[in-house]
């Protein structure tokens, strides 16, 4: 079996003036400089890119954001683009996350666009899914991730997506300290290995880095990493940190 680097990245939400993100940024270099084992990413909010990327440029850590919209470039008043993250320094870019999905009108429509508009700007995309709470309580996990997946990459080719990170994160575990037990996530995950092995075959399925996200802290990475289909995590509060972030990168 291939061995997939593993992904630990930061999702900061709407949390962090440009200065404190790049002050977080900054402690967070010096305490991870030796890891090389690891990618790490955070994800700053829009304001604050500059100011990180400025700090993490020549690091180990990666730069990324949290949404944009699809278009290179015209009347869209508000939005930001692909190429223009790449401008300020991004390397990935969060899509779909439940958050986006919840308030702000996200489908699996829009994040196919999405997708296709990060891989053609040379973003390396984390498209996030996850079942509810409800989904989970009336079994409908599988159909919901299922559902998630192949509308999201729909009519892309497994040479597409070589790049591709799929982020984990049952809504039920987002923000509640109730994280999935490891024995939970694998399931999930080798699920979804699954079926991109179904949909894309197998080079791209072995290759393929699937994340899980929601309440991971420094006291359940290490459990959850040692899974065999978790190959990273997608960390909301415990990223906002420095010191616990660091924890979490060295697992
Ligand atoms: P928490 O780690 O705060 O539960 O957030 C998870 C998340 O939504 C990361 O994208």
């Amino acid at each position: 079996m291939m061995e997939r680097k593993p992904l630990i990245a930061g999702n900061w939400k709407m949390y962090k003036t440009s200065a404190e993100a790049a002050e977080t940024a900054k402690a967070l270099l010096n305490l991870v400089a030796d890891v090389r084992d690891v990618d790490m990413m955070i994800a700053p909010p829009f304001t604050a890119l500059a100011a990180v990327s400025e700090v993490v440029k020549n690091s180990n850590v990666g730069l990324g954001a949290q949404n944009f919209f699809w278009e290179k470039e015209g009347a869209y008043t508000g939005e930001v683009s692909a190429p223009m993250l790449v401008s300020a320094g991004c390397r990935y870019v969060i899509i779909g996350h439940s958050e986006r999905r919840q308030y702000f009108g996200e489908t699996d429509e829009r994040v196919n666009k999405k997708i296709r508009a990060a891989l053609q700007a040379g973003l390396i995309p984390v498209f996030c899914v996850g079942e509810s709470d409800s989904e989970r309580e009336s079994e409908k996990t599988f159909y919901v991730l299922d559902k998630q997946v192949q509308n999201g990459l729909k009519d892309f080719s497994s040479d597409d997506l070589t790049s591709l990170v799929i982020a984990y994160e049952p809504v039920w575990a987002i923000g509640t300290g109730k994280t999935a037990s490891s024995i939970q996530a694998q399931e999930v995950h080798a699920f979804l290995r699954t079926l991109i092995e179904k949909k894309f075959e197998n080079p791209l399925a072995n290759s393929l880095r699937i994340l899980y996200g929601g309440s991971v802290k420094s006291d359940n990475i290490a459990e959850l990493m040692a899974m065999p289909d978790v190959d990273g995590a997608l960390v909301g509060g415990a990223s906002l940190k420095a010191e616990s972030f660091a924890r979490i990168c060295r697992f």
